[in-house]
């Protein structure tokens, strides 16, 4: 839920002040992942520090978005801006509050003591911090703030104070603590004791080091190393020899090196595109400028090496270009980003689709129970989207499950069963939680993310990459409409040798085909929408109805507007009207409905006579050319025509951007709503 960065220069000479900006420019490429505070610790002294003693670490902390943090760090009473610096190690964070309030005190770096003697960033959450907590302050330590996250500094302190010998090295102090510790983290630790020393590890939390060297990386694996007598509890003897054997050899050997560790690669890109991801239980160490990976435990079967992978991502591709948020950008990038999920996958002169995560496991799921697809908000809202399709493509029961209620209720899952997990980050920790679950009961498992190399990626039996591109906005817009040609190209996928779905699969191919100018059109209606905004800005609530294959629209609309402009929304399915919510109807209430042509069309007429007949004034979202809707209607947004199952994909584009325009009319900043963060790594 936070986002986690750091940076080394090993004999590569930088001021503090490029420093400085380094770590606050990575900051502010994962300020999606939480933006209420923001913290960084860097080599002293301070410019107010009497005794001059370079071995100090330096701490600041500030309440709100990076910003406020840039600010603190250039007071005059800062660091020497201007001091050059061979080696340094430098760590930040930006925090989306779990555990305490939004504060300095409450956010990172923590520390271990006045001295800071140890300093720590985290993403995740310390389950059993309640417990190490008590002990430590049983053990004379004292806290300062109310997180889980400040045990870990504490902690490493204690272990530190009671080491047998003074050669422990950092990476077994660290190894140490971890060991204690239950829950999800990444973590990147600092410490006076090893200068220019950096330890980060993860578990169930994402975290990848970028790799700078003026030389070729002459090795693009890194062999890892076990510590087989530590998993048993005993301590290794003479470990602080360790880190070295291994290293990668080509920027080792004292030649200048930069290390960059984050939270995703969005941080990294613009610095090198040779990254490594660390696994679970990974333990990255740099010591003398030398990386080593070093494994908790020796798990059978593991692989024994980390890859250093090229990233393909271009940093023009995390950039706002012209808009005004990254949201509009992304909205914007539709019909590109569609394209990207079907670019070698559905061949247009064969109708032939092949996703190649897939084709091996084809037969397998052919012959499955049921499909079940779990996901979170936006997520599971493309599951709902495709269900229909996938039910009538596959000729399989499909069920769309929320991960947090499908976990909440044990439910029963077996070997036969197919499980979908649906997740732009590939983080989401209830949707991991919910593969967890389904692995363990013998169901093969199917990734559809947008992240490469992300912890569901990585779980899943097999998967697909909707490749949407980095989404930095909080609100999902692009890789919804991916995840929703990613899930019907399956359908599509399955059902190849159906002779009696051939027809619809055609239709289907080439909805496809043409919908990156569909979609153009539909962007092409902006103005016409904010014009729409401009009249309902100052609403308090907006009811977004509809049926059939548009229900998932109008829980997604409804999800867009209430969470970037803070008003009540509620998708409503049309079918419900009389059930309830009809009595909410009148002049006043804000209405749009969604009615297409398609077979709930006559369905949504008799809901549109309900909501007239109570004076209700809707805005329609019809096809173009529908003069019997448009004369019932206040307002019409017209929609090119799609096949059935495909029109959800332009149907919601005008309710991202209305949601968007409602959003500045009402002076919020629209890639940083409240309360959200992008990536929710807890549960
Ligand atoms: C809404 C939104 C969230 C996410 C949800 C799941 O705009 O972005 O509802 O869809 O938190 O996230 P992922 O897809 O990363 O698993």
């Amino acid at each position: 839920m936070c986002g986690i960065f750091a940076y080394l220069n090993y004999r590569v000479t930088r001021t503090r002040r490029e420093i400085f900006e380094t770590l606050v420019n990575g900051l502010l490429r994962l300020e999606y992942r939480g933006y209420d505070s923001a913290g960084v610790a860097v080599d002293g002294p301070k410019k107010t520090d009497t005794d001059n003693n370079k071995n100090t670490t330096c701490i600041f902390k500030t309440k709100g978005k990076v910003k406020a943090l840039d600010e603190e760090l250039y007071k005059k009473d800062s660091l020497d801006l201007d001091e050059e610096l061979n080696i340094h190690f430098g760590i930040a964070h930006t925090r989306w509050a779990t555990h305490g309030e939004p504060s300095p005190v409450n956010s990172h770096p923590h520390r271990s003591d006045k001295e800071n003697e140890f300093v720590v960033v985290h993403n995740g959450i310390i389950t059993n911090y309640k417990e190490l907590k008590a002990y430590l302050i049983n053990k004379g330590y004292e806290f300062e703030s109310e997180t889980d996250t400040e045990v870990i500094p504490k902690l490493t302190k204690y272990v530190y104070d009671n080491r047998e010998n003074d050669s422990i090295t950092f990476s077994t102090l660290v190894e140490r603590v971890i060991l204690q510790l239950e829950g999800a983290f990444a973590l990147v630790f600092k410490s006076r004791h090893f200068p220019s020393e950096a330890v980060s590890t993860r578990r169930g939390s994402p975290l990848l080091i970028g790799v700078r060297s003026e030389q070729e990386l002459t090795t693009d694996n890194i062999p890892i190393q076990y510590n087989a007598k530590l998993k048993d509890g005993v301590e290794e003897k003479n470990s602080h020899n360790r880190p070295d054997s291994n290293a990668i050899t080509s920027v080792g050997d004292g030649r200048p090196v930069e290390y960059y560790f984050a939270s995703d690669a969005s941080a990294i890109i613009e610095h090198t595109n040779k990254v490594l991801y660390l696994e679970d239980n990974d333990l990255a160490v740099v010591t003398g400028g030398k990386l080593s990976i070093h494994r908790l435990s020796h798990e059978v079967g593991e692989n024994p090496v980390r890859a250093i992978q090229t990233l393909q991502m271009e940093l023009q591709q995390i950039m706002k270009g012209n808009f005004d948020a990254f949201m509009q950008k992304e909205i914007f990038e539709q019909p590109e980003s569609v394209v990207n999920t079907m670019r070698g996958r559905i061949c247009f002169d064969t109708n032939t689709v092949i996703l190649g995560g897939l084709k091996d496991h084809l037969k397998e799921i052919k012959r499955c129970r049921r499909l079940i697809v779990i996901g979170c908000g936006t997520s599971f809202h493309a599951a709902v989207a495709t269900r229909q399709i996938l039910e009538e493509l596959t000729e399989l029961s499909v069920m769309v499950e929320l991960a947090s209620d499908f976990l909440d209720r044990n439910t029963p899952v077996f070997r036969d069963d197919v499980c979908f997990f649906i997740s732009q980050s590939g983080e989401t920790a209830d949707t991991l939680m919910a593969l967890r679950y389904c692995k363990g009961q013998g169901a093969l498992t199917v990734g559809i993310t947008n992240t490469v190399g992300s912890s569901i990626c990585r779980e899943t039996d097999c998967g697909v990459h909707v490749n949407a591109g980095p989404e930095i906005g909080v609100a999902s817009t692009k890789a919804y409409t991916s995840q929703f040609v990613a899930l019907t190209m399956f359908g599509l996928m399955m059902s190849e040798d159906r002779l009696s779905l051939q027809q619809r699969r055609l239709e289907i191919i080439e909805g496809f085909r043409v919908l990156p100018d569909l979609i153009k059109k539909v962007l092409a209606l902006d103005d016409k929408i904010k014009i729409i905004a401009d009249e309902l800005y100052e609403q308090k609530s907006l009811l977004v109805m509809g049926r059939g294959f548009h229900y998932a629209t109008c829980l997604e609309g409804a999800l867009k507007i209430k969470e970037i402009t803070y008003m009540h929304s509620e998708g409503i399915l049309a079918g419900e009207l009389k059930h309830g919510p009809l009595a909410l109807i009148d002049k006043d209430m804000p209405v749009i409905m969604i009615i297409m042509r398609d077979a709930c069309y006559t369905k949504c007429q008799n809901a549109l006579q309900q909501v007239t007949a109570r004076s209700g004034r809707p805005i329609i979202l019809c096809c173009q050319d529908d003069p019997e809707i448009s004369q019932m209607a206040y307002h019409t947004i017209e929609l090119p025509h799609t096949v059935d199952c495909l029109q959800g994909i332009l149907s919601v584009i005008p309710l991202q951007l209305l949601s968007f325009h409602l959003a500045v009319l009402r002076g919020y900043d629209v890639d940083f709503p409240r309360n959200l963060a992008k990536s929710v790594t807890v549960e």
